[in-house]
């Protein structure tokens, strides 16, 4: 099922939930990917801009919290890289059964691969963090409606 973003997970900054609105839309692609045999060799890739694109956010994310000298900076500093290590390992995963024959050329070899379980696990990192942690921010950037639209 897609990820759908819903005002509960606003951050108060319209940049931030951007960029998870595109995270979520990152895993639907992989989603979909993995329910198409002509579109899982694609998979690898998604995966590869998921990893970039949260570690950009992250940093933004960070920045934004170090301006308006967030109390739990550094706790969710540790988080990110503890989440973005995460993904990390699973891509190392992903890249090894694509990078096999079988992986290559047999779409449904590559998609048992895959594993549902894989991308579940993934996303709900990334939507647990946004539900707990990241909504942490809305208080603190409300009061600052204008340094982050
Ligand atoms: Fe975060
Ligand atoms: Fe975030």
């Amino acid at each position: 099922m897609p990820i759908l973003w819903r005002p509960q997970l606003t951050t108060g900054s319209e940049r931030l939930d951007q960029d998870h609105k595109y995270l979520f839309c990152i895993f639907n692609c992989i989603e979909l990917a993995l329910s198409s045999p002509d579109q899982i060799r694609h998979i690898p890739l998604f995966f590869e801009q998921l990893i970039d694109y949260t570690d950009e956010h992250f940093s933004r994310e960070e920045q934004v919290q170090l301006q308006i000298g967030y109390h739990g900076y550094m706790e969710h500093k540790m988080e990110h890289q503890r989440l973005l290590e995460r993904l990390k390992n699973l891509n190392d995963d992903i890249k090894k059964i694509a990078a096999t024959d079988e992986g290559i050329n047999h779409p449904d070899v590559l998609a048992a691969g895959f594993d549902k379980d894989i991308l579940n696990l993934a996303r709900s990192w990334i939507i647990g963090h946004v539900a707990k942690m990241d909504t942490g921010m809305l208080p603190y950037l409300k009061q600052h409606p204008a340094m982050f639209p």
